[in-house]
């Protein structure tokens, strides 16, 4: 959508025709894009700033509760029973070590009588925490339901298809193109998967509300910035900006009274000792919360958790209202052009799929890392993509001032303002160049700043460096090793080359439902490419066509079931 209109403005500026320029930023879509369902979403849903989600969000969440319900829940009886307690507005059920379902209710006032209606657990051996949530279970004393096939509950699924799946998948593809948008539609979050993530915001929040009822808790990174995979891990904030006293407006004259609060030698201490008193709340109290660990001491200090209901792996911190701000840049990043998070979301499946990445912290690049790379390459296109933030931040209005721990986060919020350029480049060949783009680069040194949409002279020493766009001293890759950056490079170097081949990019021909060779993007996710790179200085003196006949070989076994 925001690319369509971006294209529009762009031709809308030259031509002064509104026909012409949808009708561009139809071809637009369907040349580069892809008869996409996700693109014609976009396009039908319009604009929506990451606040306006984040509040529609929260307060939908508010009026949610989770039921662990039993394996064969008859839906429509589960239904009557909550809609004695209002209108239900929407439900959906998943499994996690369980059937749960999620219960949306019209108004807070249902779910309140829900609440009161909930029984206490009778207990006989074992003792019990009063402390009461809205994550509820499901009992029935009845006799047991014999339901038919028809009114057994339905689960949505919350984990992406496997590597292999997905594949097969793509092989079916008749485009790399094609491919690039089937994997984003198969990985990104869902929209019940997005609900549940702010319910366990809002789950989180009743618990940190017992000290601070102001509080909130917000979700932020790939859980919300458009580029969350199923199955990501779910970074939460908790925002107690309004009782910080930071913008606190003094009265100019007469008398006031103000709260006695105990002071901290530094905002640090404050965060921490907020995080380890939820810490402990957390892991004392709430329920479905395990493996609970403060780790107060890293430079973002964090209470990490899993949350079993949700199956969701949990990060909570405070005060990192940098990393909002680089969330809320991401996803004007990726609203900007459709291009930005199917490319995004191909580079990561495709670093996730040879270990480029991984969920154990080490000397891997992250995720955010990969992201920055992408944008970065965008921004490098000729013409830009995507606009610097440089450029984001002189178009900044003076709400959109702002300044954090004396960072300039500043840059503009309305996309209006926003002119893209015209460049209509398809996404096999954004993949391509990205490979290449970065298979060359002078990462030894060269600096990554998508501030500046240039590389800069490295300011330190480190194998890479990607410049923090906020905290600009900071280099987000720092706890990458050589090794892992030479792996990084070596596959770039290999999937550009492969991509090349006319073996490699041209569909293989498969039929719905048939197992068909992998060809294109799914040739560049399999495993055995990285036997490929280890063997890589070797086959260099190969001749090309045996490599070839030895890669198609590869392929072959790996697409007979029995051999796989
Ligand atoms: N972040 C940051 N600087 C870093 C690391 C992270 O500003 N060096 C911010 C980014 O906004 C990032 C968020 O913290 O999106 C969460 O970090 P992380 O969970 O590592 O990355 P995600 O983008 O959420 O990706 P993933 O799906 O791997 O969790
Ligand atoms: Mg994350």
């Amino acid at each position: 959508m925001a690319s369509s209109l971006a294209v529009c403005r762009l031709h809308m500026k030259g031509r002064g025709s509104l026909l012409k320029c949808l009708q561009k930023a139809d071809t637009f879509f369907r040349r580069n894009i892809g008869t996409n369902a996700v693109a014609a979403q976009e396009e039908k849903e319009g604009f929506k700033s990451l606040y306006a989600v984040q509040e529609e969000r929260q307060e939908q969440a508010e009026r949610s509760v989770l039921i662990s319900c039993q394996s064969r829940t008859n839906e429509k009886k589960f239904l009557k029973y909550l809609s004695r307690h209002g209108d239900i507005n929407k439900y959906f059920f998943y499994e996690s070590y369980g059937i749960y379902a999620v219960v949306e209710f019209s108004n807070r006032e249902s779910l309140a009588s829900l609440l009161e209606e909930a029984a206490i657990p009778g207990v006989s051996h074992e003792s019990m925490l009063p402390f009461k949530s809205r994550l509820l279970s499901l009992r029935n004393l009845g006799s047991a339901d014999s339901p038919n096939q028809q009114s057994v509950q339905q689960c949505q699924p919350q984990t992406s298809i496997p590597i292999n799946e997905l594949i097969q998948r793509l092989s079916r593809e008749e485009s790399i193109d094609q491919q690039i948008t089937s994997l984003t539609d198969v990985y990104q979050l869902t929209e019940e998967n997005s609900r549940l993530r702010f319910l366990v915001c809002s789950l989180l929040k009743d618990i940190a509300a017992a000290y601070f009822p102001e509080c909130t808790i917000k979700p932020f990174g790939s859980s919300v910035n458009g580029f969350g995979k199923l199955g990501c891990d779910l970074d939460m904030f908790l925002d107690l900006d309004g009782i910080s006293g930071r913008n606190a407006k003094m009265p100019k004259s007469g008398l006031w009274l103000e709260y006695q609060m105990k002071r901290a030698n530094s905002e640090r201490a404050v965060t921490q000792s907020i995080l380890s008193v939820i810490g402990e709340c957390v892991d004392q109290f709430g329920p479905g919360c395990v493996g609970v660990q403060k780790i107060l001491n890293a430079r973002c200090p964090l209470v990490r958790f899993a949350h079993q209901p949700s199956g969701f792996q949990c990060d909570l911190t405070a005060n990192n209202r940098v990393a909002m701000k680089s969330t809320e840049l991401l996803y004007l990043y990726r609203e900007l052009d459709p291009r930005v998070r199917h490319l995004v979301f191909t580079v990561r499946c495709w670093a996730r799929a040879h270990g480029i990445t991984s969920s154990i912290p080490g000397a891997w690049i992250s995720n955010f890392s990969l992201t920055v790379m992408v944008l970065f390459f965008l921004q490098r296109r000729s013409p830009p993509i995507i606009p610097t933030l440089d450029h984001l931040r002189d178009l900044a209005g003076p709400a959109d001032k702002s300044v954090i721990e004396g960072n300039d986060c500043t840059f503009v919020s309305d996309f209006n303002k926003i002119q893209l350029q015209s460049n209509t480049e398809t996404l096999e060949k954004l993949l391509r160049e990205f490979f290449e783009f970065y298979a060359t680069f002078a990462f030894n040194r060269m600096s990554i700043s998508i501030r500046k949409g240039k590389e800069q002279n490295k300011p330190e020493v480190a194998p890479l460096h990607i410049q923090n766009p906020f905290e600009t001293s900071l280099n987000v890759s720092k706890n990458v090793n050589v090794t892992q950056l030479e792996r990084f490079v070596a596959l770039c170097q290999e999937s550009s080359w492969l991509l090349q081949q006319s073996e490699t990019n041209t569909p293989s021909g498969g039929k719905e439902g048939k197992a068909s060779t992998p060809w294109g993007l799914a040739t560049l996710l399999m495993p055995t490419q990285v036997a490929g790179i280890k063997g890589r200085k070797k086959r260099k003196r190969e001749p090309a066509s045996e490599r070839i006949k030895s890669l198609l070989e590869s392929l072959k076994n790996t697409n007979q079931p029995n051999k796989s």
